[in-house]
């Protein structure tokens, strides 16, 4: 058989978390930093509301129903009117398998082929191989690293073009950790409102930011034109579960939710479904959201204090939100980033992820999660350090 494949899954980029996974698997004492899991494991009461359901209802086996999708759509619309100060209608909500399924049903429903995406680089990699697989064609448009990773709104402004179909904002960004400010996502609406654009926003760390958090759904005039992606995985520590949503005006989200997402996957799995209810029904689900948010904001001053020793091998700005660190590369001016996380691995027995994958600014840069306890963070950065200090670097 002479196998021949179709064009949009010829050239799909690879994230480098599974690349370096495997590189590390031959070593028996590796430390990772690589993951964005969060080291929480889902609340038990989640669990055992689960099992209860289980054990009373034979349809959480079956396919969900509209009844039920709907309880979780009315949660949903009530966490958004405490968020965001709004409450959307059913119709302008849908779920999805995931942050990542809403974000493929939202690119294959909007964007042709060839269409443009302005996409903020660096950003979170699956991006670039899902909008890869909808074939449309990526305007990167780089961060101000030296400005912590601001936007660059010169730039933005100078690469709309006609074909330019959308902006991608991820928010919370993954992994510079770069939080919008109030005026910048002001700023950010007047373009997209000016150029008639779709503003497709991942906030699937919107309960991580560091600073005060100011989300485009909060401009009334702006959720016309605005898709948004949100998830379970982080917020319930519910990656597993494989359970999101999105939101559009319900003429956009009829589009993603019933010609797109139904067909790549009817529904997300039903004991999901219960899984999410269980989150957002009971006030248990926030405490435990409340007690992550705690716990990553003491791993972040325990890394950043590590970092900041460490100023001549790395340089790197202080993440506002979700539970990254960026840094760039100093020195081994021979090695990219791929070549430079294996070395570690190999030397460090430290796992991070090269950051080229995340756009051609994240190029000599590595990507270190600090979901993760303290003291696997303090015992990495030991190993870090000395490995700085055989090359001089400390
Ligand atoms: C920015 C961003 N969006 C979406 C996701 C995917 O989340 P989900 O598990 O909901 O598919 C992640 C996961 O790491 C992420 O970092």
């Amino acid at each position: 058989m002479n196998y021949s494949f179709a064009d949009r899954s010829l050239n799909v980029p690879s994230s480098g978390i599974g690349m370096m996974m495997r590189y590390a698997a031959s070593y028996s004492d590796v430390l990772s930093l690589g993951q964005g899991t969060p080291l929480f494991p889902t609340p038990q009461y989640i669990y055992d509301y689960v099992s209860e359901q289980a054990r009373k209802d034979p349809a959480v086996g079956q396919y969900s129903t509209a009844n039920l999708e709907n309880q979780l759509l009315e949660l949903i619309a009530k966490d958004f009117e405490e968020i965001y100060g709004f409450k959307p209608q059913l119709s302008e909500l849908a779920l999805s398998v995931g942050g990542v399924g809403g974000l493929m049903a939202t690119f294959l429903a909007l964007l042709n082929p060839g269409d443009e995406i302005i996409y903020f680089d660096p950003s979170y990699p699956i991006h670039l191989s899902q909008l890869e697989i909808a074939q449309a064609k990526v305007v990167f448009v780089s961060l101000k690293e030296d400005e912590g990773w601001k936007l660059d709104f010169e730039l933005l402004e100078k690469s709309i073009a006609p074909k330019t179909k959308a902006i991608l904002l991820t928010n919370p960004n993954n992994p510079t950790g770069t939080v919008l400010s109030k005026q910048e996502v002001e700023r950010l609406a007047d373009i997209v409102l000016k150029n008639d654009l779709y503003l497709i926003l991942d906030e699937a760390y919107q309960f991580l930011s560091y600073e005060e958090f100011y989300s485009p759904l909060m401009i009334e005039d702006l959720r016309k034109n605005t898709i948004c992606i949100k998830s379970f995985s982080k917020e319930f520590a519910m990656t597993g579960w494989r359970i999101g949503y999105v939101y559009a005006p319900s003429e956009v989200l009829t589009k993603i939710a019933f010609s797109i997402n139904t067909y790549l996957c009817i529904s997300p799995a039903t004991i999901a479904i219960h899984g999410a209810i269980a989150a957002l029904s009971d006030p248990r689900g926030k405490e435990a959201m409340n007690g992550f948010y705690n716990e990553f904001l003491k791993s972040r001053e325990v890394i950043c204090n590590r970092m900041d020793k460490l100023n001549k091998l790395f340089s790197y700005s202080k993440p506002q939100g979700a539970y990254y660190l960026f840094p760039k590369i100093k020195g081994f001016e021979d090695l990219g980033a791929i070549d430079f996380c294996k070395k570690l691995v190999d030397e460090a027995k430290v796992i991070t992820i090269p950051g080229d994958s995340s756009g051609p600014a994240g190029k000599r840069h590595i990507r270190m999660s600090f979901a993760a306890k303290s003291d696997l963070i303090e015992k990495a950065f030991d190993r870090i350090d000395e490995f700085a200090s055989k090359y001089d670097l400390l």
